[in-house]
């Protein structure tokens, strides 16, 4: 199973990003992860969509948007124009159901995202409107966090549930990713890894490539 890498910018330096993101994709990036925060969903505010738009307009990698907002749905036709995977929180949706179904429309791939409270079980009857499962390994809202083991029994509980039912779900991990926990989240079934710290550091090539190699 390819492991695919989605480096989440939200620690960058964003005078920089240009240059960073180049970097990123000579080294084998596979998509960028961006961090949408609302300040009520998660106790911090990142940035939204003019900013996703300018990082469009850079790259041609596949841009993938974790929104940690309240009420997603009401905000999935502007975001839905600058993602390529569109992501939301299944305790902050009001119908997830229909909003997957919503980012559908929009002829990009749907995520659903737990936070660590929540049980795999409960997105079981979503997943086959996901093209995407985003499993949290730290609480959502700010990088550089410790890993979460109990991330590890939802993972692999998914992957067998995905794998059962015959679809076609990338299975992500966001949280706390580094040389230590990237490989126990791969064992565990996970096939992309965000990876926001140890990425946006001094060794930003050989970290990219580090978790390229554990597929
Ligand atoms: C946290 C974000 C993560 C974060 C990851 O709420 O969803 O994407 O940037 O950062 P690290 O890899 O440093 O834990
Ligand atoms: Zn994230």
């Amino acid at each position: 199973m390819a492991v695919k890498i989605s480096p989440s910018v939200l620690t960058s330096d964003f005078l920089e990003l240009a240059k960073d993101i180049e970097r990123l994709e000579k080294a084998g990036t596979d998509m960028l992860h961006l961090d949408v925060m609302d300040g009520i969903f998660v106790p911090n505010i990142s940035f939204g969509v003019p900013i996703i738009k300018s990082i469009r307009k850079h790259t041609r990698l596949p841009l993938d948007v974790h929104l940690m907002i309240t009420e997603p749905h009401r905000y999935i036709k502007d975001f839905a124009e600058c993602s390529d995977i569109l992501g939301f929180h299944y305790e902050a949706g009001s119908d997830n159901a229909e909003t997957l179904k919503q980012i559908r429309s929009y002829g990009i791939k749907s995520c659903i995202t737990i936070k660590p409270c929540t049980e795999p079980e409960e997105i079981f009857d979503l997943l086959p409107l996901c093209d995407m499962v985003l499993v949290m390994s730290v609480e959502p809202g700010f990088g550089g966090q410790k890993f979460m083991t109990s991330a590890l029994d939802k993972l692999t509980v998914l992957r067998r549930e995905i794998d059962r039912l015959g679809l076609d779900i990338m299975l992500e991990v966001d949280g706390g990713i580094n040389k230590e926990t990237a490989p126990l989240a791969v064992k565990a079934g996970a096939d992309v890894l965000v990876a926001g710290s140890f990425v946006f550091s001094d060794q930003m090539e050989e970290n990219v490539k580090l978790i390229k190699s554990l597929g």
